[in-house]
């Protein structure tokens, strides 16, 4: 295609070039439309959303209500990149829910849909992939799972889970998955990962050897200064830069009076 839009295909092709994946969050309107402005090639309507802007403690309280909300206003946008939305905890138990919940975010917008898991579901991935969705996967850490796993772990250390992993990774890719985030896998297995499946993969917190690079807008400009997770590193402090402006324009107005 020559409009310019991105596509799974044009991903698949820049991993296949060698060309590294820039990925970040976009939730509403004006944030999808400068990264996409920026030139980032994969926008994500995360489920993250509820953490960063909805002030939930964890992504499980997201509901697919909010997600569609969100996507709506994303995909008003209309950006080049290829726009993904999170499936939300508790909106693919099944397959039939899986597909009617993908067909629901393509609805609001959605070019692609992401939930988190391997081998246990790909029925709900081939439901998906074989209604024409285009499907990420999601392996390592599983955010939507934090409370089950007692926080935020780094998966990959052991044996087993590193060749779980591999497996989920193999198992997403044949089933037609069109890319894969590795979240908080440790950077060799990461490394691995990538060199074994076709589709790239998209990292975060896992290494610079994955195919992309994904990072929660908020985390990279410093907008959500009550957190920052220690894989990233802040690009700006928008926090602190809100709050000098705001407190001298507030200092300014206090200093005119009305006439009476
Ligand atoms: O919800 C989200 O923002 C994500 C990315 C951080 C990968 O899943």
């Amino acid at each position: 295609m020559t409009d310019g839009k991105i596509r799974p295909a044009d991903l698949r092709a820049m991993k296949a070039r060698g060309e590294k994946i820039p990925s970040l969050t976009a939730y509403d309107y004006a944030m999808t439309r400068l990264l996409d402005e920026c030139g980032v090639p994969l926008l994500l309507v995360g489920d993250s959303v509820g953490m960063v802007v909805l002030g939930y403690p964890d992504t499980t309280h997201v509901t697919m209500a909010e997600m569609e909300h969100h996507v709506r206003a994303a995909a008003r946008a209309k950006p080049r990149a290829l726009l993904a939305a999170d499936l939300p905890y508790h909106a693919y138990e099944t397959a039939a829910d899986a597909l009617a919940n993908a067909r629901r975010l393509s609805a609001a917008g959605a070019e692609a849909v992401k939930a988190e898991g391997g081998r246990e579901i790909l029925g709900q991935v081939s439901a998906i992939v074989s209604a024409g969705i285009p499907f990420i996967g999601h392996l390592g850490m599983l955010p939507q799972h934090v409370l089950e796993e007692g926080g935020y772990h780094i998966k990959g250390r052991k044996e087993d889970e590193r060749n779980a992993l591999l497996a989920d990774a193999k198992a997403l890719s044949d089933a037609g998955a069109c890319a894969i985030v590795l979240e908080l896998v440790t950077p060799p297995v990461a490394k691995e990962i990538s060199a074994s499946i076709p589709i790239p993969t998209i990292g975060i917190g896992s290494g610079v050897d994955c195919d992309g690079q994904i990072l929660v807008t908020h985390d990279l400009l410093g907008l959500f200064p009550w957190f920052t997770p220690k894989f990233v590193k802040q690009q700006l402090n928008s926090a602190e830069q809100m709050r000098v402006m705001v407190t001298t324009w507030k200092a300014g107005l206090q200093g005119q009076t009305t006439p009476r």
